[in-house]
């Protein structure tokens, strides 16, 4: 699959079946997530990959109802802002470099035949509180989002790729 069907086809997937992704995917999904740009090239996120059933469970319970499809993920992933590597002169960055490297996994995943879908933490604070608590974070990680993984158990259609002509503005506003 290349680069703009995996962008202009993925969906988000909530349901997966029981089939064990093979821990080279996973490895590849993350490579993907350190792929992308980040600010400075801080690199400034560090990943929490999550198979214990337990823990998902966990996870689902300090993201809120939303993340209910972590309880029948694969694995999941949790992504953290490292204050630490930030740009020191706009820190916040982080924001934008964690996203960056989730929406990448994303679209390894969908490239690879792995479903999923992201669960907003950041700037929920008690979400992002309440995972801080389960991982015993550091205060330098920031959780940004939660990613659950699998493959898919459910084939929502693609929808038809959107263009928005009043989005788009040439030369002048
Ligand atoms: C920042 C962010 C937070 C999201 N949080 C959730 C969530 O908590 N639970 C969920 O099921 N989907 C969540 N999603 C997925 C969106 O609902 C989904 O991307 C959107 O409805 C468009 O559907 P699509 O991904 O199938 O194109 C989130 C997406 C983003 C980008």
């Amino acid at each position: 699959m290349d680069a703009i069907e995996a962008i202009l086809t993925r969906t988000s997937i909530r349901k997966f079946t029981d089939q064990p992704v093979p821990d080279e995917t996973i490895h590849t999904i993350l490579r993907a997530g350190m792929s992308g740009p980040s600010c400075v090239n801080a690199r400034d996120w560090s990943f929490i990959v999550v198979r214990d059933r337990g823990t998902l469970n966990k996870m689902a319970d300090a993201n809120g109802r939303p993340a209910e499809p972590l309880r029948g993920a694969d694995f999941g992933v949790l992504v953290c802002g490292d204050l630490e590597r930030a740009f020191p002169r706009a820190q916040e960055y982080w924001v934008v470099d964690g996203s960056i490297a989730a929406q990448n996994m994303i679209l390894a995943a969908k490239a690879l035949g792995v479903g999923s879908v992201w669960l907003g933490t950041w700037p929920q604070m008690n979400r992002v509180e309440a995972l801080r608590a389960l991982f015993n974070l550091p205060e330098t990680q920031v959780p940004h989002s939660v990613i659950a993984f699998g493959y898919p158990a459910e084939h929502p259609a693609p929808r038809a790729p959107e263009w928005e002509e009043d989005r788009v503005h040439f030369e002048k506003w």
